[in-house]
Protein backbone atom coordinates (compact mmCIF):
# COMPACT_ATOMS: atom_id res chain seq x y z
CA UNK A 1 0.00 0.00 0.00
CA UNK A 2 2.79 2.01 0.82
CA UNK A 3 4.06 1.64 -2.70
CA UNK A 4 1.39 3.22 -4.22
CA UNK A 5 2.26 6.90 -2.44
CA UNK A 6 3.95 9.63 -4.84
CA UNK A 7 4.45 11.98 -1.61
CA UNK A 8 3.68 12.66 1.52
CA UNK A 9 2.13 15.66 2.25
CA UNK A 10 1.88 16.08 5.58
CA UNK A 11 3.74 13.39 7.87
CA UNK A 12 1.89 11.59 10.86
CA UNK A 13 3.94 14.10 13.07
CA UNK A 14 2.84 17.02 11.13
CA UNK A 15 -1.19 16.19 11.60
CA UNK A 16 -0.41 15.42 15.70
CA UNK A 17 0.96 19.00 15.61
CA UNK A 18 -2.12 20.39 13.60
CA UNK A 19 -4.82 18.37 15.95
CA UNK A 20 -3.19 20.27 19.01
CA UNK A 21 -3.39 23.47 17.77
CA UNK A 22 -6.85 23.10 16.76
CA UNK A 23 -8.02 21.56 19.71
CA UNK A 24 -6.76 24.52 21.42
CA UNK A 25 -8.44 26.78 19.25
CA UNK A 26 -11.50 24.85 19.55
CA UNK A 27 -11.39 24.46 23.45
CA UNK A 28 -11.54 28.57 23.55
CA UNK A 29 -14.12 29.28 21.20
CA UNK A 30 -16.48 26.56 23.19
CA UNK A 31 -14.97 27.51 26.56
CA UNK A 32 -18.29 27.18 28.95
CA UNK A 33 -20.40 26.00 26.53
CA UNK A 34 -21.38 21.82 25.29
CA UNK A 35 -20.75 21.65 21.95
CA UNK A 36 -22.30 18.67 19.57
CA UNK A 37 -19.36 17.80 17.60
CA UNK A 38 -20.95 16.18 14.30
CA UNK A 39 -18.05 13.80 12.44
CA UNK A 40 -18.78 13.01 9.26
CA UNK A 41 -18.10 9.58 7.39
CA UNK A 42 -16.39 7.87 6.79
CA UNK A 43 -13.55 10.50 5.80
CA UNK A 44 -13.40 12.21 8.90
CA UNK A 45 -13.17 9.39 11.70
CA UNK A 46 -9.53 9.44 12.90
CA UNK A 47 -9.41 13.01 12.71
CA UNK A 48 -12.67 13.04 14.81
CA UNK A 49 -10.98 10.81 17.52
CA UNK A 50 -8.29 12.62 17.23
CA UNK A 51 -9.55 16.53 17.05
CA UNK A 52 -12.32 16.20 20.59
CA UNK A 53 -9.43 14.38 22.40
CA UNK A 54 -7.10 17.51 22.04
CA UNK A 55 -10.43 19.60 23.56
CA UNK A 56 -10.89 20.36 26.51
CA UNK A 57 -14.55 21.21 27.26
CA UNK A 58 -17.64 19.47 27.94
CA UNK A 59 -19.23 17.56 24.27
CA UNK A 60 -21.26 15.57 23.01
CA UNK A 61 -20.67 13.70 19.66
CA UNK A 62 -22.66 12.58 17.16
CA UNK A 63 -21.60 11.26 13.35
CA UNK A 64 -23.44 11.57 9.92
CA UNK A 65 -23.19 9.99 7.02
CA UNK A 66 -23.38 11.64 3.70
CA UNK A 67 -21.91 10.78 0.20
CA UNK A 68 -21.24 12.75 -2.86
CA UNK A 69 -18.29 10.91 -4.22
CA UNK A 70 -19.31 7.60 -5.82
CA UNK A 71 -15.47 5.89 -6.14
CA UNK A 72 -14.61 8.41 -8.63
CA UNK A 73 -11.92 11.35 -8.04
CA UNK A 74 -14.57 14.05 -9.29
CA UNK A 75 -17.36 15.01 -6.85
CA UNK A 76 -20.86 13.74 -8.55
CA UNK A 77 -22.45 17.77 -7.62
CA UNK A 78 -25.35 15.80 -5.46
CA UNK A 79 -25.18 14.90 -1.35
CA UNK A 80 -26.92 12.42 -0.26
CA UNK A 81 -27.87 11.68 3.45
CA UNK A 82 -26.65 7.67 3.99
CA UNK A 83 -27.08 8.04 7.98
CA UNK A 84 -28.35 11.10 10.19
CA UNK A 85 -27.45 12.33 13.66
CA UNK A 86 -29.62 11.47 16.52
CA UNK A 87 -28.69 14.25 18.39
CA UNK A 88 -31.86 16.56 18.59
CA UNK A 89 -29.69 19.72 17.65
CA UNK A 90 -32.25 22.78 18.06
CA UNK A 91 -31.02 25.65 20.32
CA UNK A 92 -27.52 24.11 20.34
CA UNK A 93 -23.48 25.21 19.00
CA UNK A 94 -23.07 22.19 16.60
CA UNK A 95 -19.21 21.85 15.17
CA UNK A 96 -18.97 19.98 12.21
CA UNK A 97 -15.67 17.95 11.49
CA UNK A 98 -14.65 17.23 8.09
CA UNK A 99 -11.71 15.49 6.74
CA UNK A 100 -11.76 17.59 3.57
CA UNK A 101 -13.40 20.70 2.06
CA UNK A 102 -13.26 20.59 -1.52
CA UNK A 103 -16.08 21.91 -4.28
CA UNK A 104 -17.55 22.92 -0.88
CA UNK A 105 -20.85 21.11 -1.84
CA UNK A 106 -21.29 18.28 1.07
CA UNK A 107 -20.60 21.31 3.95
CA UNK A 108 -23.10 23.62 1.88
CA UNK A 109 -25.43 20.30 2.44
CA UNK A 110 -24.61 20.18 6.09
CA UNK A 111 -24.82 24.05 6.90
CA UNK A 112 -27.95 23.98 5.29
CA UNK A 113 -29.67 20.60 7.01
CA UNK A 114 -28.28 22.16 10.38
CA UNK A 115 -29.23 25.62 10.24
CA UNK A 116 -33.04 24.30 9.31
CA UNK A 117 -32.83 21.98 12.44
CA UNK A 118 -32.05 25.28 14.75
CA UNK A 119 -28.72 25.20 15.35
CA UNK A 120 -28.25 27.93 17.49
CA UNK A 121 -24.29 28.43 16.02
CA UNK A 122 -22.74 25.86 13.64
CA UNK A 123 -19.35 26.48 12.75
CA UNK A 124 -16.68 24.14 10.94
CA UNK A 125 -13.49 21.92 11.53
CA UNK A 126 -11.44 20.59 8.84
CA UNK A 127 -8.29 18.95 8.50
CA UNK A 128 -7.46 19.65 5.08
CA UNK A 129 -9.03 22.73 3.13
CA UNK A 130 -8.57 22.67 -0.89
CA UNK A 131 -9.39 26.42 -2.17
CA UNK A 132 -9.08 25.87 -5.67
CA UNK A 133 -11.77 22.70 -5.56
CA UNK A 134 -14.61 25.21 -4.69
CA UNK A 135 -17.76 25.36 -6.84
CA UNK A 136 -19.97 26.63 -3.78
CA UNK A 137 -18.89 29.29 -1.36
CA UNK A 138 -18.56 27.68 2.28
CA UNK A 139 -15.70 28.33 4.56
CA UNK A 140 -14.13 26.72 7.50
CA UNK A 141 -13.58 27.85 11.10
CA UNK A 142 -10.67 25.69 12.03
CA UNK A 143 -8.15 24.20 9.42
CA UNK A 144 -5.60 21.86 9.37
CA UNK A 145 -3.62 22.10 6.62
CA UNK A 146 -4.45 24.47 2.80
CA UNK A 147 -3.98 21.51 0.41
CA UNK A 148 -3.02 21.96 -3.52
CA UNK A 149 -5.18 20.71 -6.44
CA UNK A 150 -4.79 16.77 -6.00
CA UNK A 151 -6.14 13.90 -4.92
CA UNK A 152 -5.34 13.14 -1.43
CA UNK A 153 -5.33 9.89 0.74
CA UNK A 154 -4.61 8.61 4.06
CA UNK A 155 -5.62 9.24 7.51
CA UNK A 156 -9.47 8.35 6.34
CA UNK A 157 -9.41 9.64 3.07
CA UNK A 158 -9.88 7.36 0.50
CA UNK A 159 -9.50 6.31 -3.22
CA UNK A 160 -12.22 3.66 -4.04
CA UNK A 161 -12.47 2.71 -0.02
CA UNK A 162 -8.42 1.84 -0.22
CA UNK A 163 -6.12 4.20 1.86
CA UNK A 164 -7.91 5.19 4.64
CA UNK A 165 -5.77 3.36 7.25
CA UNK A 166 -2.31 5.27 6.12
CA UNK A 167 -1.32 7.10 9.23
CA UNK A 168 -0.05 10.06 6.93
CA UNK A 169 -1.89 12.25 3.82
CA UNK A 170 -0.16 12.03 0.43
CA UNK A 171 -0.80 11.68 -3.00
CA UNK A 172 -0.96 8.48 -5.19
CA UNK A 173 0.72 7.96 -8.21
CA UNK A 174 -0.65 8.52 -11.35
CA UNK A 175 -0.71 4.89 -12.67
CA UNK A 176 -3.07 4.00 -9.41
CA UNK A 177 -5.68 5.77 -11.45
CA UNK A 178 -4.91 4.60 -15.27
CA UNK A 179 -5.05 1.04 -13.84
CA UNK A 180 -8.73 1.65 -12.28
P1 LIG B 1 -16.81 18.36 -1.51
O1 LIG B 1 -16.38 18.34 -2.95
O2 LIG B 1 -18.28 18.13 -1.35
O3 LIG B 1 -16.05 17.12 -0.94
O4 LIG B 1 -16.30 19.57 -0.78
C1 LIG B 1 -16.27 16.68 0.26
C2 LIG B 1 -15.98 15.23 0.38
O5 LIG B 1 -15.41 14.65 -0.81
C3 LIG B 1 -14.33 13.82 -0.50
N1 LIG B 1 -13.11 14.37 -1.11
C4 LIG B 1 -11.93 13.75 -1.17
N2 LIG B 1 -11.57 12.53 -0.74
N3 LIG B 1 -9.37 12.91 -1.49
C5 LIG B 1 -10.29 12.12 -0.90
O6 LIG B 1 -9.95 11.02 -0.52
C6 LIG B 1 -9.63 14.15 -1.96
O7 LIG B 1 -8.75 14.83 -2.47
C7 LIG B 1 -11.00 14.58 -1.80
N4 LIG B 1 -11.63 15.72 -2.13
C8 LIG B 1 -12.93 15.55 -1.68
C9 LIG B 1 -14.23 13.83 1.00
O8 LIG B 1 -14.89 12.70 1.52
C10 LIG B 1 -14.96 15.07 1.45
O9 LIG B 1 -15.58 14.95 2.70
MG1 LIG C 1 -16.03 13.17 3.55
Amino acid sequence: MNNDILKVLYSKEEIEAACQRLGKDISKTYAGKTPVVVGVLKGAIFFMTDIVRAVDTYMQIDFIDVSSYHGATQSSGTVELLQDINTDISGRDVLIVEDIVDTGQTLKFLLDTFANRGASSIKVCTLLDKPAGRTVKVSSDFIGFKVPNEFVVGYGLDYDERYRNLPYIGVLKPEIYANN
